[in-house]
């Protein structure tokens, strides 16, 4: 435990893929707000394409809670790329200001609400190619070993993931995806299956064993890791569930899009010694 002395307590609501949904994760805010939630984390799929907050943030002005994201597979990756690169990310500090948004890159470390938070986002896809850019003499058999940047969680990734947080523990890690054959169990759907076999397994990935699916690099993380964190929350399998492995609590968040049940969507983390997740009553 690694509570920071002098920082504000609080809960935190989290939040699964939302694909764009804006609306979703507004209602979301709004409900995690009146619980007494002092800021909101959503665990990537969240929508970044070209244009599409300008678009929606008019109608509120500001999330309603400080919102904390990461990047999932599912987002134009070149743009977001550009917006943290252009001008010393100069757009990403325009969206914590104006917005209350708060996307943190692959491999950073930050406190948050009197937590010790490592974010690594992105994830392979399942079900069409996968998105990167790298230097054509980097291309071998398997994945690119250092892209400038990818859909999926690379090696640098998790090497930067590392060196943020150095010897001291994290609470809370906060990723799209999971690492695999730790007994977290996630399944996957049979439909999607051929995806996985034509879009990651023959690119170069290992996905682990059947029922215990999961990231490469990210379980390359868990056992790199010299001290596991408390909690590992992470979105991407649109499943709710939560298992313990080793000392560590993973809990995937349902998606939080459409018409979902508020019970499946919406889940804290408490303030107490430990940070435990709790569905939202
Ligand atoms: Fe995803």
């Amino acid at each position: 435990m690694t509570k920071m002395e002098g920082s504000p307590r609080g809960r935190i609501l989290t939040l699964g893929d939302c694909h764009g949904d804006f609306n979703a994760v507004h209602n979301a805010l709004i409900r995690g707000k009146h619980a007494g939630c002092i800021a909101a984390i959503q665990v990537g799929d969240f929508g970044f394409f070209p244009g599409e907050l300008e678009k929606f943030m008019p109608s509120i002005g500001r999330w309603p809670l400080p919102l904390h994201v990461i990047d999932g597979n599912h987002e134009d990756h070149e743009w977001l790329h550009r917006q943290r690169t252009h001008r010393r990310g100069e757009a990403l500090l325009q969206w914590a200001t104006d917005w209350d948004l708060h996307y943190h890159p692959r491999g950073t470390v930050s406190e948050l609400c009197g937590w010790r938070v490592a974010w690594c986002g992105g994830a392979a896809h399942a079900d069409r190619p996968q998105e990167y850019a790298a230097r054509p003499s980097l291309h071998r058999r398997g994945p690119p070993p250092a892209p400038t940047w990818s859909s999926w969680v690379s090696q640098a990734d998790v090497r930067r993931t590392l060196a943020a947080i150095g010897d001291r523990p994290v609470d809370l890690m906060v990723t799209h995806s999971c690492p695999y054959g730790l007994g977290i169990g996630m399944a996957g759907s049979d439909f999607m299956i051929p995806g996985v076999m034509k879009h990651s397994f023959k690119f170069g990935f290992e996905i682990g064993p059947e029922g215990d699916f999961g990231e490469q690099y990210l379980t390359d993380l868990w056992h790199a890791l010299p001290n596991k964190p408390l909690l590992w929350i992470f979105g991407h399998w649109h499943v709710r569930q939560a298992r313990k492995a080793q000392s560590t609590e993973f809990a995937c968040l349902g998606t939080c899009e459409g018409e979902c049940r508020e019970s499946a969507i919406w889940q804290i983390i408490t303030d107490s010694d430990r940070p435990r997740i709790h569905a939202l009553k």
